[in-house]
């Protein structure tokens, strides 16, 4: 479900379920852990790009599976957490190259990396409260992200923006034509790459430290509290109808 790659120290995660639009199932985030297993572990790593096989870099949560085991989904959302952290303290540049449509859990994962790359037409957003699920387990890097007056309107509105939109409001932190994206994004890893090992870890732990990522209980709170959500009747009764 996931591939690993390197070339030049630059290390590519892909989600790779394209069929399913790389859809986030139990076994993918299952997968993706596994995966950063082994990327935690690389000494010769200098940026990690995140990406997504096929037509979209990741459509979200999967949930139809498991729709009839509102705990299964919780536990799903619990692992998307954890996955974020994970993601976010690993001590090098982490860029999400995303194609198509990040969406719900794979906007999370989106604006979790320190760098973003879209195009102006994908579809990337927060729709969970269309689905009557709290994106509490997201919320946080968004705040961190775009900050937390722009992070309120866009959580509290749910649906999906474009690529561009997303941009403006600094979700992206970077645009260019669908077409170049891989260029664009392997031309700026290539260039990160040549940043200082040490003077880019302590950074970007400073930042973390500085900007709350390191909360564990607060990101468990969001954790626990999507999860609670996603587990009761309001939820369950309306990805029925949806699923
Ligand atoms: N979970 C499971 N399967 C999915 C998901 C998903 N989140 N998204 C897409 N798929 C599947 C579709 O069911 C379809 O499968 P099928 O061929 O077996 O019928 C396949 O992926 C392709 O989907 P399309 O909609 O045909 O693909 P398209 O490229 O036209 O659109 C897009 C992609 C924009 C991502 C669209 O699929 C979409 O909007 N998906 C739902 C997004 C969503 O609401 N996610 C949940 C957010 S909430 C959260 O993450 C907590």
């Amino acid at each position: 479900m996931i591939l690993l790659t390197e070339q030049n120290n630059i290390v590519t995660l892909t989600l790779n379920r394209p069929e399913k639009r790389n859809a986030l199932s139990g076994e993918m985030i299952d997968a993706i852990h596994t995966g950063l297993d082994t990327v935690e572990q690389n000494d010769a790593m200098r940026v990690m790009i995140l990406a997504g096989e096929g037509p979209s870099f990741c459509a979200g949560m999967d949930l139809k599976g498991v729709i009839n085991n509102p705990h299964k989904m919780g536990e799903m959302l619990k692992g998307l957490g954890k996955v974020s952290q994970r993601i976010r303290r690993i001590p090098v540049p982490t860029i999400a190259r995303v194609q198509g449509a990040a969406i719900g859990g794979g906007a999370g994962l989106m604006t979790v990396c320190d760098f973003a790359f879209t195009h102006a037409q994908s579809k990337v957003g927060y729709p969970e409260v269309d689905l009557h699920i709290c994106p509490a387990v997201v919320a946080p890097w968004l705040i961190k992200k775009i900050g937390a007056g722009k992070a309120r309107a866009m959580l509290l509105a749910g649906g999906t923006i474009t690529g561009q939109q997303g941009f403006d409001a600094g979700l992206a932190t970077h645009l260019c034509d669908e077409g170049d994206l891989v260029q664009a994004v392997d031309d700026f890893a290539a260039n990160l790459a040549r940043g200082g090992k040490e003077a880019l870890a302590t950074t970007k732990h400073w930042l973390n430290e500085l900007d709350g990522s390191l909360d564990d209980d607060l990101l468990q709170k969001g954790a626990d509290l999507s999860a609670k959500i996603i587990a009761g009747e309001e939820a369950v009764s309306r990805l029925k109808q949806l699923y």
